[in-house]
């Protein structure tokens, strides 16, 4: 059964009111997959769902493409508003905004449930073929080479998967990070192949 609540109703639909312009790794189609690995996660281990979801749905609203800093505590910001407006209870939009905040960052410590669960959620979309495909895309929208992408990929995204806070979340990366693996196999031995080097072109 698919949780819904009126409250998630109406953030549903602000969000795709926000975001259906937004193209690229943070946009209406991240957040909803981000969504629903929450709700799928948080089913399995009790969390709030409520607050979770409306956590999700309101992570990355403040996420300008290529900054990173403070996004977190803005999008918290936004949602604190938003929650607000729509008459949602102080102490359930505490819980929001702290869970919001505590989705950036790699590996933070002594998360709530629902906070490890957004974790969790958003850095999955950091492992695996949409990983890949939201990476290059990121990359080459702050004018960055297909090489720099392939290096992120390699540094950076290939050690989250042993930094999940769920067991479900730890079985799904671990699928994706081998993909992952396979893909950055295959794309080192086509681009590094000595033939195809620029200097072979000219040989000393
Ligand atoms: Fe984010
Ligand atoms: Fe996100």
């Amino acid at each position: 059964m698919i949780y819904e609540s009126p409250y998630l109703m109406k953030a549903k639909d602000y969000i795709a009111e926000q975001l259906k312009d937004r193209v690229g790794a943070h946009d209406l189609n991240h957040v909803l997959r981000v969504y629903n690995w929450c709700i799928k996660i948080g089913e399995e281990l009790n969390a709030q769902l409520e607050v979770l979801g409306l956590a999700a749905l309101m992570h990355d609203i403040i996420r300008p493409e290529g900054f990173e800093s403070n996004h977190a505590t803005e999008s918290g910001v936004e949602a604190d508003r938003y929650l607000r407006s729509i008459g949602y209870s102080d102490e359930k939009i505490e819980s929001v905004v702290a869970t919001i905040k505590a989705h950036h960052g790699l590996k933070p410590l002594d998360l709530t449930l629902e906070a490890g669960i957004l974790w969790d959620a958003d850095k999955l979309e950091a492992v695996g073929a949409v990983a890949i495909a939201r990476t290059f895309w990121s990359r080459g929208a702050l004018g960055l080479s297909i090489e720099d992408g392939l290096k992120t990929i390699e540094t950076r995204w290939s050690k989250i998967k042993d930094m999940m806070h769920t067991e479900i979340a730890r079985k799904e990366a671990e699928k994706r990070h081998n993909f992952m693996v396979r893909f950055i196999q295959e794309m080192r031995r086509e681009i590094d192949n000595p033939k195809l080097q620029p200097q072979s072109f000219h040989p000393k």
